[in-house]
């Protein structure tokens, strides 16, 4: 696997969010408890940005159904609804992330 630099750890402190954009994906790098996780920033469900959600306590939450994800794993923990309807939502893909010095790094197949 090729690690990619994504970001620095000093322009993501804890709690944090941006998104990157490496070899034409579009990727959702968050901090979570001085941990980072990379997952897609689009949602599986009909697009949005996820970067748009709202980021609490690991989970984000997307903004246009209210599909809830837990960022350390991709997964869909909260399938979200249109008016009274539940959707049915897939699992965001996650990325490896490491550390080397202040660099971040995102694994890419
Ligand atoms: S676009 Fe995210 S839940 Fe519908």
């Amino acid at each position: 696997m090729k690690y990619v630099v994504a970001a620095q750890t000093t322009e993501l402190s804890n709690g944090r969010k941006k998104i990157v954009s490496l070899e034409g994906k579009e990727i959702l790098l968050a901090n979570v408890g001085n941990a980072y996780y990379a997952v897609d920033n689009r949602c599986p469900h009909m697009g949005a940005s996820l970067f748009e959600g709202t980021l609490d306590d690991g989970l984000i939450i997307c903004p246009k159904h209210g599909s809830v994800f837990d960022i350390k794993t991709g997964k869909a923990v909260v399938a979200g609804k249109i008016l009274f309807f539940r959707i049915k939502v897939d699992n965001l893909r996650s990325y490896p992330v490491k550390i080397e010095g202040t660099d971040v790094l995102i694994g890419m197949e």
